[in-house]
């Protein structure tokens, strides 16, 4: 299984703090955001990782990573020249697939529990873990009945559920021939919530529901929600 760490975005939402600096290498407590999807990586015994960026931010990011001899892992670096869609930097990673499974996971989302088993565990179709949380309609959100999705959609007006689909993902190598066959959305991105969806058309999507935390650090109150979950962690 390969990993794609995506990195995309403006992070509008964090201005003025990402006038310069990409939100993934913003800190959180002791280290850059990043770290920690890039560990949630790691763990899972993933070494070979697609690290995709807008073209502003690749010299940084670049610049920090390195060629991963520090972590004990490669990368490789992917452009993505316009922001169009989560969907669509996966797609930029095709070729670095090489026919393997994937790991994807989002450059600003924090983990709190190992996903080690499930991602090790993978074997074909797709796999998203899911959160309950107070404000669903900020995410893509997944309609469960005993524990199997029944339906998901993107940021819906009225959440059917409570469950967030976080930025973690599990897709065998078809997922880049549903890419190469989607059309943007209304906000013109490639969505992950329709790869997702593709493969719950064909009941292919499995999910497992987080019992510890979960962050998107994708706006001020939930970086410095971050920052403090991992101070007081490390305090214990
Ligand atoms: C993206 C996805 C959304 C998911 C979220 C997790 O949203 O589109 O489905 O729930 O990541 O962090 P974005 O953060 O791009 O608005």
């Amino acid at each position: 299984m390969k990993g794609i760490l995506i990195c995309g975005g403006t992070g509008s939402r964090l201005k003025p703090l990402t006038e310069i600096t990409n939100k993934s290498l913003l800190p959180v407590y002791d280290k850059p955001l990043i770290h920690y999807p890039l560990e949630t990586l790691l763990k899972a015994g993933i070494r070979e990782i697609a690290v995709v960026t807008g073209s502003e931010h690749l010299d940084q990011i670049a610049a920090y990573l390195g060629s991963g001899s520090k972590f004990d892992c490669k990368f490789a670096f992917k452009v993505q020249e316009h922001p169009g869609g989560i969907a669509e930097a996966l797609g930029l990673a095709e070729e670095f697939a090489a026919g393997e499974s994937v790991c994807a996971i989002l450059g600003d989302n924090v983990f709190f529990d190992d996903l080690t088993t499930v991602i090790k565990g993978f074997k074909s179709g797709a796999h998203v873990f899911l959160k309950s949380v107070d404000d669903p309609e900020r995410f893509g959100v997944a309609e469960l009945q005993d524990n199997r999705v029944l339906s998901i959609e993107e940021k819906p007006k009225k959440p059917r559920s409570n469950f967030a689909i976080t930025g973690c993902y599990l897709y065998d190598n078809r997922c880049f021939e549903c890419i190469r066959t989607m059309h943007p959305s209304a906000r013109g991105e490639l969505e992950i919530t329709d790869v997702s969806k593709w493969y719950l058309g064909k009941g292919e999507l499995a999910a497992t529901i987080l019992e510890h935390e979960w962050i998107d650090a994708g706006t001020f109150e939930s970086l410095f929600e971050a920052a403090t979950l991992v101070r007081n962690r490390r305090k214990k």
